[in-house]
């Protein structure tokens, strides 16, 4: 999708977006629309349109004008008006526009504008917004379907500009957009993907092929190199395997010589729950258990979009997907094993199922020791407990630094990757002790996904500014902003603390 910037006497545009409230006609709505579609303010259709919410209509014009369509979306009570129900009524609008042949949509800045002061956005939040939207929304997943959807692309997004000039920061925010919508797409077809199609190798040559197509570079271990390196939770993980385990690396290089900020994702490419097996039942979404590697992935794959705009990390940001398949093959692991990981402690394997935390705990160690991170960010499907805490569709956020998590906070809140602190409470360490070893891997079920933080606090030197993301919530949705399927979260909040906002 190209998105690009018109001034007054170039608007053109398969169809224009226009938001209206309750009670506004469309003088109110879209004077500056009366000169390129002059048909519009007349447009029969007015007479059945009172800008209730979920209202919509795609309105007519004669087809040789420069305008020759509105797609008019009621928002309700001014009053009421949110950013989120914005987000919502638009994806729901461009999703309607299906099978007609629309491929070049138009905003005009000066309604948007209006709509954006009335939901509390400014006008770079917005025009950020709906660039990301008009291809997020739209997305599908249909690669091996052989009716493909009659979907709709939409190749074409024009912000429209009242005068003659548009303001650098407008044109920033665009460059986000496609970039973060780039990002997510990327990160969404990994995770969408079946297990069969991409075990932990495939996982680990797509962090290739991307390092090899962007300015970025990768490094790959497989069991040896993981050996070698006595990261032996990760191997344990993919021992009742047939597929081997992996480890990527990339390094995106910045300027500045300050350390580096290193994202760590889980990659279970399947989670069986290995010989502590799960349920039959939903078993199949763990095909998505790679979707905190995929959110890393999608960041790299955003840093390249940007480069082309000039837009780079100060910092060098490195990524490390940390890949296996929990599987309960006759190698497997057994509750009550004993590992020692990559920093020196051992761990009484428990429970096969909380295999997450062991992939990170030998990314973790591997991670500190490797760089001197300047901050470590771990994204990860980690615990059925954390959507039981927070419903869907939300990330639970945990650090003990403060001003780490008012950061992480303001940006998603920004992004719209709704994220909620929990606490680390560091005497839940109880529930880890083992007879055998220095902590069991899983306690009691009370308090589980705090329990995991602390697990994985174990592996973090203290020296090292760190946070953990539990995404087991919101990685996959059925939104209007959302397809069914997974969802590339924490795509945008990664990407924002990389580029230092
Ligand atoms: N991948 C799962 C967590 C998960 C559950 C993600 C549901 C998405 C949706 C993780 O490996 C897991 O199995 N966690 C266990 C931990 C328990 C055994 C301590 C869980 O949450 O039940
Ligand atoms: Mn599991
Ligand atoms: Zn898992």
């Amino acid at each position: 999708m190209e998105v690009n910037f018109k001034i007054t006497g170039q608007w053109r545009a398969d169809a224009v977006i226009v938001f209206v409230w309750k009670g506004e006609g469309p003088d109110e709505a879209c004077g500056c629309l009366e000169e390129c579609a002059p048909w519009f303010p007349i447009a029969p259709a007015w007479r059945d349109f009172s800008g209730n919410k979920d209202e919509l209509a795609l309105m007519y014009g004669p087809e040789k004008m420069d305008i020759p369509r509105a797609l008019v979306i009621g928002m309700g009570d001014a009053r009421k008006a949110s950013a989120a129900e914005l987000r919502d009524a638009f994806a729901t609008a461009i999703r309607s526009l299906k099978n007609r042949s629309i491929r070049h949509i138009g905003i005009d800045l000066v309604s948007a504008r209006k709509a954006a002061r009335l939901c509390g956005m400014s006008a770079e939040s917005l025009v950020r917004e709906l660039t990301v939207l008009s291809s997020i929304a739209l997305y599908r997943f249909d690669r091996y379907k052989a009716s493909k959807s009659k979907g709709i692309v939409i190749e074409r997004l024009s912000f429209f500009i009242d005068g003659d000039s548009c303001p650098g920061s407008i044109r920033r925010a665009a460059r986000l957009g496609e970039a973060e919508a780039a990002g997510i797409c990327f990160a969404r077809d990994l995770a969408n993907t079946p297990a069969n199609l991409l075990p932990p190798s495939a996982l680990a040559d797509a962090a290739e092929k991307l390092a090899g197509r962007t300015g970025a570079s990768c490094t790959v271990l497989g069991p040896r190199e993981l050996a070698e390196e006595g990261m032996n939770a990760m191997l344990a993980v993919a021992s009742g395997s047939r597929q081997e385990a992996r480890a990527a690396v990339l390094e995106y290089p910045g300027e500045s010589a300050e350390g580096p900020i290193i994202l760590v994702g889980k990659g279970l490419t399947f989670d069986s729950g290995g010989i502590c097996l799960k349920p039959a039942a939903g078993m199949e979404e763990m095909k998505s258990d790679m979707s905190g590697a995929a959110a890393v992935l999608g960041v790299f794959e955003a840093l390249d979009v940007l480069a082309r705009s000039g837009i780079r990390p100060k910092r060098t940001v490195i990524g490390i997907l940390a890949c296996a398949e929990n599987m309960p093959g006759g190698s497997a692991v057994k509750p009550g094993d004993v590992v020692r990981a990559k920093n020196g402690k051992t761990i009484e394997i428990v429970n096969t199922d909380a295999e997450g935390r062991l992939v990170l705990a030998d990314a973790l160690a591997y991670a500190a020791e490797k760089f001197s991170p300047g901050l470590m960010i771990d994204i990860a499907t980690l615990t059925g407990a954390c959507l039981t805490t927070l419903g869907t569709g939300s990330a639970g956020l945990f650090t003990d630094d403060d001003a780490l998590a008012k950061r992480i906070l303001g940006i998603s809140e920004t992004v719209f990757e709704r994220t909620w602190r929990l606490p680390m409470w560091d005497d839940l360490f109880k529930g880890l002790e083992s007879t055998v070893a220095d902590m069991a891997n899983s306690g009691p079920k009370a308090g589980g996904s705090i329990r995991a933080a602390v697990f994985l606090k174990q592996f973090v030197p203290e020296r090292t500014t760190w946070a953990h993301l539990d995404i087991a919530a919101a990685d996959i949705a059925d939104t209007p902003v959302n397809p069914k399927g997974t969802t590339g979260f924490g795509v945008r909040t990664l990407l924002a603390l990389a580029l230092g906002e």
